[in-house]
């Protein structure tokens, strides 16, 4: 495993790689690596031949009271897993060279970069699009690997790549949780033994909705209320929003479709919990995936 911080160096060696008809498999981060990582890794492994992974904490999709100075950091660890997962390349580059003095040049996804997280975190995704535009230019991978808990981050990365002409196709892979239903995130080590304690809310009430949709129930207003008063009965959480939208489009649903997502944001003290169901109605048969 090789770790590289020049987007020169990691260029001959991804040149030299495509020279050789490899396929070059990338997995973004910005590191504190969990189970949820090592899914995409794993998966990245199976499917190429160069597994490039980069560890970058990203100043610019952090608004100033937001987390940036304390968002977990742990090289050595993220090291260690990576080479479990057999790894051929960590990114690792500084601020200094992803942003020189003098940086000017931004990616916007409209529209959809506004609704659901977008909505409390204004500039975040215009930050997420920036960076994977330029790891993208930097690593020029075959394929892409993307984690489903982070829904609107992986269709805006997706609808950029499409829109923007890069030649990379993009895999979104399954939300990786704890035994509790907790979707694994690196932002879980912030919360306190009682938030922990309270946190698998968010997946339970997205359960609790499920099992409503099986039953019967279509009024999404009544599933978004049940699923509130879940949250404040069995946590301290603060939501932030509950919506059920298009999978495809992030458009916001009035009524029940074929196949919907439903999201959720919660704030639990200090740290900012996100989660997501794809529910699947096939017919009168009511089958939910
Ligand atoms: O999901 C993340 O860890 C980040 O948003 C990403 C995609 C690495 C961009 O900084």
């Amino acid at each position: 495993m090789r770790v590289i911080r020049s987007i020169h160096s990691l260029r001959q060696v991804i040149n030299k790689a495509k020279r050789q008809n490899k396929k070059i498999g990338f997995v973004p981060t910005m590191g504190a690596l969990h189970d949820g990582h090592r899914s995409l890794l794993k998966k990245c492994r199976r499917e190429n031949n160069l597994v490039v992974l980069s560890i970058f904490v990203n100043p610019q999709q952090f608004a100033p009271h937001e987390d940036y100075a304390q968002y977990p950091r742990d090289k050595k660890k993220d090291e260690l897993l990576a080479k479990k997962e057999n790894v051929d390349i960590i990114f690792y580059p500084s601020e200094e060279i992803m942003y020189p003095k003098g940086y000017l040049s931004y990616v916007t996804v409209e529209s959809i970069s506004d609704l659901l997280c977008g909505k409390s975190r204004p500039g975040h995704f215009k930050g997420v699009a920036t960076i994977v535009a330029k790891l993208l230019n930097c690593v020029s991978p075959d394929i892409l690997y993307l984690g489903q808990k982070d829904a609107q981050q992986a269709y805006i990365l997706k609808k950029m790549i499409a829109d923007l002409n890069f030649p990379v196709k993009v895999k979104i892979c399954p939300i990786i949780r704890e035994n509790d239903g907790l979707a694994m995130s690196s932002r879980n080590r912030y919360l306190t033994q009682q938030e922990r304690k309270e946190a698998p809310i968010l997946f339970q009430s997205l359960q609790e909705a499920k099992r409503k949709i099986l039953a019967g129930e279509r009024n999404l207003i009544t599933i978004s209320r049940l699923m509130e008063s879940n949250i404040k009965r069995y946590s301290h959480g603060k939501l932030d929003y509950i919506e059920c939208v298009d999978p495809g489009t992030l458009a916001p649903l009035a009524q029940i479709q074929k196949k919907f997502m439903i999201a959720l944001a919660v704030k639990l003290g200090k740290t900012r919990l996100i989660d997501n169901i794809i529910i699947q109605i096939y017919a009168m048969g009511q089958r939910i995936k």
